[in-house]
């Protein structure tokens, strides 16, 4: 059968501590934006399961889009080449923004990402991470909201995919070495 539990090396973080985690977030978000019309983007594919449960925290209404970048392909390393494969549908220039992200590795993609995005004028524009491996930072990056500092593993699960498998884990787990050849 195939079973995605022989895997993993560790759970990491619990369903029940990211669902904690997410309404601490949220909490502070909603003070943040009480005032304002908030747009959330996700970040594709990794940001989709903190994006619809972060989303669900907040008792601030919210508009939602999505970008979908690219900088790992199949491997485990981030290539820092980031590439747009689904743009915004919206018009952000004058909006208050957040970035949502499932994990800050390198900080390749979402130091592209705040540029990017930034070029276009929004009246603010944010970032909250569930995930961040302090060790791993390649540029340094100002995120508002940080759900866990993660130690620099390699880890799968709720959004994080390891050759496209593993984003369904309703938890965060390392990956054992045999599944990567390590
Ligand atoms: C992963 C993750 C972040 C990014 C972090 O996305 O979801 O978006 O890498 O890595 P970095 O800080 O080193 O740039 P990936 O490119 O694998 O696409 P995916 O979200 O579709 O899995
Ligand atoms: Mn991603
Ligand atoms: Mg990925």
């Amino acid at each position: 059968a195939k079973d995605m539990g022989t895997d993993l090396k560790e759970v990491l973080i619990t369903k029940e501590e990211i669902d904690a985690k997410l309404v601490e977030l949220a909490a502070k978000i909603d003070a943040e934006y009480a005032d304002k019309d908030l747009l959330i983007v996700g970040v594709l594919k990794g940001a989709v399961m903190v994006m619809a449960d972060l989303a669900r925290a907040l008792s601030t209404p919210v508009t939602m889009d999505w970008m979908a970048v690219s900088s790992y392909g199949a491997g485990t390393q981030s290539s820092g080449v980031v590439r747009i494969l689904k743009d915004l549908d919206t018009d952000i220039k004058g909006r208050h923004v957040l970035i949502v992200e499932d994990i800050i590795d390198s900080g390749l993609t979402l130091s592209w990402l705040i540029s990017n995005l930034g070029s276009r004028e929004p009246a603010s524009l944010k970032v909250c991470t569930l995930l961040r491996k302090p060790e791993a930072a390649k540029v340094a990056i100002d995120v508002e909201w940080v759900g866990f500092d993660i130690p620099n593993e390699f880890v799968v699960g709720y959004g994080l995919d390891y050759a496209e498998k593993y984003r369904n884990l309703p938890f965060v787990g390392t990956l054992a070495p045999h599944v990567y050849g390590g």
